[in-house]
């Protein structure tokens, strides 16, 4: 069958948003790091054309294919019971995996597969999955200094080769554990309290620890109370938004009801 352009371009219009194939595919990230010891989750969706029923999906590593024969990970006919490969997925679109308390041996690259009633798909490309011993975590400060005045505030930051992807990070002063948690410990509105070393890991069991930063914060004369500082702070500003916004509005208001008569003339000639 023979097609002018026209008529093509008007077809793929239609299919488009009314019969939209998402065809056959896999997304996850190109590369996945881990601490060793720690769990990791891997994002992972898939689509395949409409009327395809999945049956079975495999997770393997190192190999392009993935078909039966190939030694895997997660297989949903085999399911082996005392895997550290968790299938957190379904049989429609999500083919997240887990991996629990990764060891040196996990880092490979991973390539999920699944088969449908009509035909079969796997990604050519991997998930290149890292995992490092955690030797390289790290406290880093916002400030050059150890020493800290009364009221001043730290950031505290808590780095890896790993850092780069969302981690479950846990914040310690002199060894025992603080409420907060995430990337980024902030300390503001510091007292002699907050004085000690800080240290973080990046495992729940703080078995990756790095070595300890240590605060000192100092007294300072004529600064002790931040809450009260910090209230005065906002007062003036506020009396200053005020006092602008009150100039501002006068000014509208003068311009409003003493319009030049030029803006009239100018109007005019633009309308003839
Ligand atoms: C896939 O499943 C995991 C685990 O249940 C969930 O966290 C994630 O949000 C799901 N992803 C999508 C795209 O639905
Ligand atoms: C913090 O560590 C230093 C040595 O690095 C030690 O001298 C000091 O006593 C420690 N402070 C606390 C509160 O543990």
């Amino acid at each position: 069958m023979k097609m002018n352009p026209w008529t093509l371009s008007v077809l793929l219009l239609l299919a488009g948003p009314l019969g939209a194939d998402p065809g056959w595919q896999v997304e996850y990230p190109d590369s996945f790091c881990v601490v060793e010891g720690s769990t990791a989750t891997i994002p992972c969706s898939f689509t395949h054309p409409a009327g395809q029923r999945v049956e079975r999906v495999v997770w393997c590593p190192n190999h392009e294919i993935c078909h039966l024969t190939t030694p895997n990970v997660y297989n949903s006919s085999n399911v082996r019971a005392d895997s550290r490969f968790q299938y957190l997925g379904d049989l429609v679109r999500n083919c997240t995996l887990k991996i629990i308390k990764t060891v040196k041996q996990d880092a490979a690259t991973y390539h999920f597969r699944f088969e449908a009633n009509g035909d079969k798909y796997t990604k050519k490309k991997g998930v290149g999955v890292t995992v490092t011993d955690g030797e390289d975590v790290k406290v880093r400060s916002s400030v050059t200094d150890n020493v800290v005045k009364e009221g001043g505030q730290v950031t505290l930051t808590c780095t890896s080769a790993c850092s780069f992807h969302r981690l479950d990070v846990h914040w310690y002063r002199n060894g025992h554990a603080l409420s907060e948690t995430g990337p980024a410990l902030h300390l503001s509105c510091l007292t002699n309290n907050n004085t000690g070393n800080y240290t973080c890991s990046l495992d729940s069991s703080g078995r990756k620890t790095s070595a300890p930063w240590s605060l000192v914060v100092v007294e300072d004369e004529g600064r002790h109370k931040c809450d009260s500082d910090r209230s005065v702070t906002v007062s003036v500003v506020s009396v200053l938004l005020a006092v602008i916004l009150l100039l501002l509005a006068g000014l509208v208001f003068a311009k409003r009801s003493a319009p030049g008569p030029e803006h009239e003339i100018v109007y005019s000639e633009v309308v003839r």
